[in-house]
């Protein structure tokens, strides 16, 4: 079952990263206390070692990562169990305090490369941001080029506070300008005038930055599919989706703003496709779907015609030209030779699948609800779909995801605003309660689901089943953003 040998894999990324975290704060510590000499100090350089050179070894580099609150290992997450839990918090402030945000070694490392490090490491000033240039440089001068550090990003954001209705705001205003530039860039292409592309990278810069600061109203906005015309909707909810999945799972910020940028225009090719085989009520005839299967290629054509894109060109090409493509290589367009998708393709294609199935009703006679449509790509998982991504994108979306209008075991309504970030929590989201007014509906309290009763230690509510908010003529994104 490739379902589970990835997720074991995973598993055991984790767990050999937070030994790895144990054994590397266990020296930093100990440079507070010993001479770089002393025999101790060899020991725990040797424990360290015997983690970080098997991993260069085997994965061609060891990756430490600080997002928010959480240390990534190669791109995996790792977990905090009770037991590590003291260690990877006490790690995670050193490091914070020292604006310390990446350690990389690229090559295997011999003991006083290592303890050169974290010498340097521990002699930082706190609170300077410049820090890692200075690890950067001596580390250099000291001839120890694979050892890279870099900043801790978004530190700054998280201790200035956000008022949660500017986030919402400028989300707002992201999602939506957005949406006139995809069309305006399209038609610009179909007209064969010179697309400026400035524009779009700066916004996906920008819905970057948001997502990495709370991505839940970028994410609502893209749940909601009840918009009037889908097919720019579709690009960008998409794009959000994508930059969501690589800001879980590690991705770097240059990065994740290319991933948006590939994931706004992975349907490039669709403007080659004459609008009466895209819009066509009944059946498409073979003929047809000759022309639609076309478009990932097209798209890879247009893309690499055109100068603009510049640096991004190859990202660009990559998610059109994957986007159909399974994990197991099926789909299309059909490869000659077999090769494996990149993660950007990989992660595109499930943004994809998962948007396009929930399609608003006008367009689609069945349009799946979420559930349905998660539950699919678990059953698909390590086939269609890389099984890792799954259990990220289904975490990120949760059971009911944010919009979704629910009925509680209180008999009250509500419509779920916040997903737990704990997996466990899944379905046990925060809720904004609803109650009726004067005609229509209006927004209460906010309800957190985790929340239990004092004096008999039960779940306060629970979500007995999901409702249509069109029969109750709620229109979510109103009590949403
Ligand atoms: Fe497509
Ligand atoms: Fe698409």
């Amino acid at each position: 079952m490739p379902e589970k040998q990835l997720s074991t894999q995973e598993d055991l990324s984790s767990r050999m990263g937070a030994e790895f975290v144990v054994r590397l704060y266990r020296l930093l510590k100990g440079t507070a206390i010993y001479d770089r000499n002393n025999v101790v100090m060899d020991q725990y350089a040797q424990e360290c070692l015997q983690v970080l050179n098997p991993v260069v070894q085997s994965e061609d580099h060891l990756f430490l990562k600080i997002v928010r609150d959480n240390l990534f290992f190669n791109n995996v997450k790792i977990q905090v169990r009770a037991d590590n839990y003291p260690i990877l918090k006490a790690f995670l402030m050193e490091m914070k305090k020292r604006w310390i945000g990446e350690i990389e070694f690229s090559e295997e490392v011999n003991k006083e490369h290592l303890k050169e490090l974290l010498f340097l490491l521990s002699g930082l000033e706190e609170n300077n941001e410049g820090n890692y240039l200075y690890v950067t440089k001596q580390l250099e001068y000291k001839d120890i080029g694979h050892i890279h550090v870099g900043k801790l990003e978004f530190f700054k954001d998280e201790e200035i506070y956000i008022d949660s209705e500017d986030q919402k705001r400028r989300s707002k205003e992201v999602y939506f300008k957005s949406i006139n530039m995809v069309k305006e860039v399209m038609e610009g292409i179909k007209s064969q005038k010179v697309v400026n592309i400035r524009k779009a990278k700066r916004l996906m810069q920008n819905a970057v930055n948001a997502i990495m600061q709370d991505d839940s109203a970028l994410l609502g906005l893209a749940n909601i599919k009840n918009y009037d015309e889908y097919t720019f909707n579709h690009s960008v909810n998409v794009a959000i989706y994508a930059i969501a999945i690589g800001q879980r799972i590690g991705i770097p910020k240059k990065h994740l703003s290319h991933l948006g940028m590939a994931g706004l225009f992975h349907d490039i090719g669709k403007t080659r496709v004459p609008k009466e085989i895209l819009n066509k009520a009944g059946k498409l005839n073979a003929e047809e779907w000759e022309v639609i299967r076309a478009h990932p290629v097209v798209g890879a054509e247009m893309v690499m015609r055109m100068k603009e894109w510049g640096e991004l060109s190859t990202r660009m090409i990559t998610g059109a030209f994957e986007h159909h493509l399974r994990y197991d290589l099926s789909g299309y367009p059909r490869l000659t030779r077999k090769k494996k998708v990149s993660l950007f393709g990989r992660i595109i294609t499930l943004a994809d699948f998962y948007d396009a199935l929930g399609r608003p009703r006008v367009y689609n006679r069945f349009p799946y609800v979420s559930e349905k449509i998660l539950g699919l790509m678990m059953e698909r998982s390590g086939k269609d779909f890389d099984a890792i991504l799954v259990k990220v994108f289904v975490n990120m979306i949760g059971i009911f995801p944010l919009g979704t209008l629910v009925l509680l075991n209180t008999n009250e309504m509500g419509i779920v605003v916040q997903i737990q970030e704990e997996a466990d929590l899944i379905d046990r989201p925060k809720v904004a309660l609803l109650f009726y007014k004067e005609g229509q509906y209006r927004k209460g309290k906010v309800a957190d689901l985790t929340e239990k009763d004092e004096t008999t230690g039960e779940y306060k509510w629970k979500i007995v089943k999901t409702l249509d908010p069109n029969e109750y003529s709620i229109n979510v994104a109103e009590y949403l953003i």
